[in-house]
């Protein structure tokens, strides 16, 4: 294969030159081993920087506020010491010719009063996930959360716009709502997981509201074509995220409605599961959503350079994001090009702390 094939065409990311489609996705390596959950120019700033030839690259989920919080040394974006420790990191990426969005998260009901002096983590609706938390010491079964108030509800949605401009003002290139995978939106999006009598719950576009409230405010701080969100549509049976009847009519409703914005793009995930025996699940996501939205859509899930060219050819999605290839593949867009086999991941070192298994893998291409 050569510089024809699809990954490696260049792409205008609704005003950002990107040289190729191939998209780091983004990924959690808790390495922010410090108590004010800063990143560091040292850490984070060369494992960014190593991966810089990636189309575009999205950093892990990074909480928009204390609450926000569910796993073990991961890094924040809503203090001051944050915004300054995250410069370094977009320089690093810009220095090396990268482009970087910020992934802004809530984990909702998946946080653990271990984070939170012993109170409940906040969630739409008082329903236990039945699931683990990683917390500082070790894994923990989840709790029963705090169903928010409608202030809370507001609060959360002023703490995404914060963190939104905090994430401009560190030299984030845009930002990626995580609207996906289980967490706080999701959980407001799912019938199983939102049983709220008021504005925010009962019906799909209720349900679907906060996270436009969400978009609105960011729209107030920074252009809007800089803000991308993440959806998992058939995601079913992780984090006690249940589909029912209901699901794939909620994000249809959601994704058609993105169309009124003039969004960076949509990034899908294809199920993480099998979800062929479910009769709700869609099992081709890229394929559904194509002629729904009109924007751009990044595909993602259990794709390799192979299938990543199909999906582009045949028209389904405009870039591919790589989500394990890219923990022990910093040149993966070289690889591809040079046709030089890619080098497996170690799942041990996904979550551990320190350099070993984060920059220790090494390219392998000129
Ligand atoms: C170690 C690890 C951490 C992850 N952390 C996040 C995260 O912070 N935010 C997110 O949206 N997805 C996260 N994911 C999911 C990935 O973005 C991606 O959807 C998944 O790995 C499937 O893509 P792949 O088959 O290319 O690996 C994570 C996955 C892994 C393996």
């Amino acid at each position: 294969m050569n510089k024809d094939q699809a990954l490696l065409k260049s792409y205008n990311l609704n005003g950002l030159e990107l040289p190729n489609r191939v998209v780091m996705a983004p990924m959690t390596r808790s390495r922010a081993t410090n108590s004010e959950n800063i990143p560091s120019e040292e850490l984070q700033g060369t494992y960014y920087e190593q991966r810089a030839s990636a189309g575009l690259i999205i950093s892990e989920g990074s909480q928009v506020s204390k609450q926000a919080v569910g796993y073990i040394h991961t890094p924040g974006i809503y203090n001051n010491d944050q915004v300054e420790a995250w410069k370094a990191v977009t320089k690093k990426v810009h220095d090396a010719d990268g482009r970087i969005f910020m992934q802004l998260w809530h984990v909702g009901r998946m946080s653990h009063p271990d984070f939170h002096n012993g109170d409940f983590p906040l969630a739409p609706s008082a329903v236990n996930p039945e699931s683990k938390s990683y917390t500082y010491n070790g894994f923990k079964d989840t709790v029963t959360p705090k169903a928010m108030s409608i202030e809370e509800v507001k609060q959360t949605v002023q703490d995404f716009k914060n963190a939104a401009k905090n994430a401009i003002d560190a030299g984030f290139d845009g930002v990626e709502i995580h609207s996906s995978n289980g967490y706080l939106f999701h959980q407001f999006f799912n019938a199983t997981t939102n049983l709220r009598e008021d504005e925010y719950g009962g019906s799909i576009e209720n349900r679907a509201k906060i996270l436009f409230e969400v978009i609105e405010a960011i729209k107030e701080v920074i252009p809007v074509n800089k803000v991308g969100l993440r959806l998992n549509p058939s995601m079913d049976g992780i984090f006690g995220m249940k589909m029912d009847e209901e699901t794939i009519p909620t994000f249809d409703y959601i994704i058609k409605k993105l169309n009124d914005y003039n969004l960076a793009y949509l990034h899908l995930s294809e199920p993480f599961t099998d979800v062929s025996d479910i009769p709700y699940a869609e099992t081709d996501i890229a394929k559904r959503y194509r002629p729904i939205y009109e924007g751009t859509i990044i595909i993602n899930s259990g794709f390799d350079q192979e299938k990543g060219n199909k999906v582009l050819e045949e028209g389904n999605a405009d870039l591919v994001a790589y989500g394990k290839p890219y923990i022990s593949n910093p040149d993966l867009v070289e690889r591809f090009a040079q046709n030089v086999p890619l080098t497996e991941w170690n799942p041990d070192t996904f979550y551990t702390q320190g350099k070993e298994g984060y920059l220790d893998y090494k390219k392998e291409t000129a």
